[in-house]
């Protein structure tokens, strides 16, 4: 029997953690049941490029560094008082078990470019509406189905060893409770999962060869899978009934750490990546299939744009090219907001939604003479926004309507940036006390398969408290409006060079 909250009764308020896999780093959260936070932890592991256009990690990096997070995070808290551990993780990310539980070969991610020849043949020889029709998605090179397919094709002894297909953050939920599991929002990005039904797809296992045994159970994010396995509870020294929910992928976690459940709601993640995400109670698909359509953690669907480059332009310019660490001061003297006229794709990583583009690069556009390194900073920052435009725009186009949005994640932190994003979407901010998206909202999920709270929906209507709104100001407002339809002009004109210059 695992957690629940009357087991423990006499204990006072129960400790929950969210352990946020990200792709930079595993940051764990250790939050009490009235949503306060007792600690964070961060610990770094290695991103390899081994060549252009792959991203891999391995899977024995996430869970080192889990576990001695885990210990580093609980080393002061009142150990029989933590009831219950849930996830956010990267999404898409292929990990490959062999039959002893070996794995195969390193991960491949979510921005990881290598499988545009799988993309080409699921879109164009299986055929966009078939997709659509199976898994309310397309092939992005960065989704699950087209790693199997590579795998298979270009790596068939590996393909021949596999028992086991997990996510990234299923991977240590494996690990932690021996349950081979996954939850709604996590597989929808693999494009072999059925969104609208919220179960695996057989016509997409079967077109992506992948076995019925290798598939995980799936579970709503807020479910709890089961136990950590007593060998955890003990190297960890916390009891033996504390509940593992199954999680979430890392959006869908941050939207209900930001409040972002129900209808109609938006978030924006300014990660690693960037993402707009609008929660939605009933199912729907993007006709133009440039969004995501995923399962939802609190038990509806999102539709969801991501770029793949987003927080990671800024530190890219501000760590790799200038050379600075001091993000704050580089961003102090720009106040021209509306007036900049050097632009900035920020297509480092080729680039998701919405133009599905692996061979889209970061190019700096209009440069002048009096051009400044300030100026060119704030292109940074603001072809950032302007991307995320590009999917609010087609959002808009399905006849949703958003005029505020909630914000996460580490560019979150810049006041500028926030400037930035109100007046480039045109949408009022709202700005959270907490700015722990993914984590946060992780530790939520867990305190609600623990019995403590009735549902997502409660849980953040209690917890998610909006301390500050920045709002579009209407003179900056237009001005961007003038630069985002000459933004706008910059791909289509550059595609074609894009594909030359490989
Ligand atoms: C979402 C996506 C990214 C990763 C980043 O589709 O690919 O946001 O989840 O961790």
């Amino acid at each position: 029997m695992y957690f629940h909250k009357n087991l423990r009764e006499g204990l006072g308020t129960m400790l929950y953690i969210g352990i946020d896999l990200g792709t930079s780093a595993v940051k764990l959260l250790l939050m009490d049941e009235m949503g306060r936070i007792h600690k964070i932890v961060s610990r770094e592991y290695p991103l390899y490029f081994p060549n252009p256009g792959w991203s891999e990690q391995n899977p024995a990096d996430w869970y080192r560094e889990t576990m001695a997070g885990l210990k580093e995070l609980i080393a002061d808290a009142d150990k029989e008082r933590i009831a219950g551990i849930s996830f956010g993780g990267q999404m898409h990310g292929l990990v490959l078990l062999d039959e002893k539980d070996e794995v195969i070969r390193p991960a491949l991610l979510w921005n990881d470019g290598r499988t545009f020849e799988e993309c080409d043949y699921l879109n164009n020889v299986i055929g966009k509406d078939k997709l659509s029709e199976y898994t309310a998605n397309i092939s992005f090179t960065g989704f699950t189905a087209p790693k199997i397919l590579w795998v298979k094709n270009k790596e068939p002894e590996n393909f021949a060893r596999i028992a086991k297909i997990m996510l990234p953050k299923d991977y240590i939920a494996y690990r932690l409770t021996g349950v081979h599991c996954t939850d709604v929002s996590d597989a929808s990005g693999m494009l072999i999962f059925d969104v609208k039904n919220r179960t695996w797809s057989r016509e997409m296992c079967e077109i992506c060869s992948v076995k019925e045994e290798w598939l995980a159970k799936v579970y709503e994010s807020y479910e709890a899978v089961g136990c950590v396995k007593p060998e955890i509870a003990k190297e960890l020294g916390i009891p033996e009934n504390t509940v593992v929910a199954a999680g979430a992928g890392d959006n869908a976690a941050a939207a209900v750490g930001t409040g972002t459940v129900g209808d109609g709601r938006c978030n924006i993640s300014l990660g690693t990546s960037g993402t707009i995400f609008i929660s939605s109670k009933n199912f729907g698909v993007d006709k133009y299939n440039a969004l995501h359509s995923f399962a939802h953690a609190d038990g509806t669907y999102h539709l969801m744009g991501c770029m793949l480059s987003a927080a990671s332009c800024n530190k890219w310019w501000m760590d790799d090219i200038i050379g600075t660490r001091d993000y704050a001061k580089e961003q102090e003297g720009i106040t021209n907001l509306g007036e900049n006229h050097v632009y900035f794709l920020p297509y480092l990583m080729g680039e998701r939604s919405p133009h599905n583009d692996p061979d889209a690069r970061g190019t700096f556009v209009g440069l002048t003479m009096d051009n400044t390194r300030a100026d060119m900073t704030q292109a940074v920052l603001e072809g950032v926004a302007f991307a995320l435009r590009d999917s609010l725009e087609v959002a808009k186009s399905l006849g949703i309507q958003i005029d505020r949005t909630k914000i996460c994640g580490g560019g979150a932190k810049s006041p500028l940036w926030r400037r930035i994003i109100a007046n480039v979407l045109n949408l009022k901010v709202d700005i959270l006390e907490s700015e722990e998206g993914p984590a946060f909202g992780a530790a939520m999920l867990a305190a609600v398969a623990a019995g403590e709270y009735k549902s997502v929906e409660e849980i953040a209507a209690k917890l998610v408290h909006v301390v500050d709104t920045v709002e579009p100001e209407p003179e900056i407002a237009a001005r961007y409006e003038e630069r985002y339809a000459q933004f706008k002009e910059i791909y289509p004109a550059l595609k074609p060079v894009f594909k030359i210059i490989k």
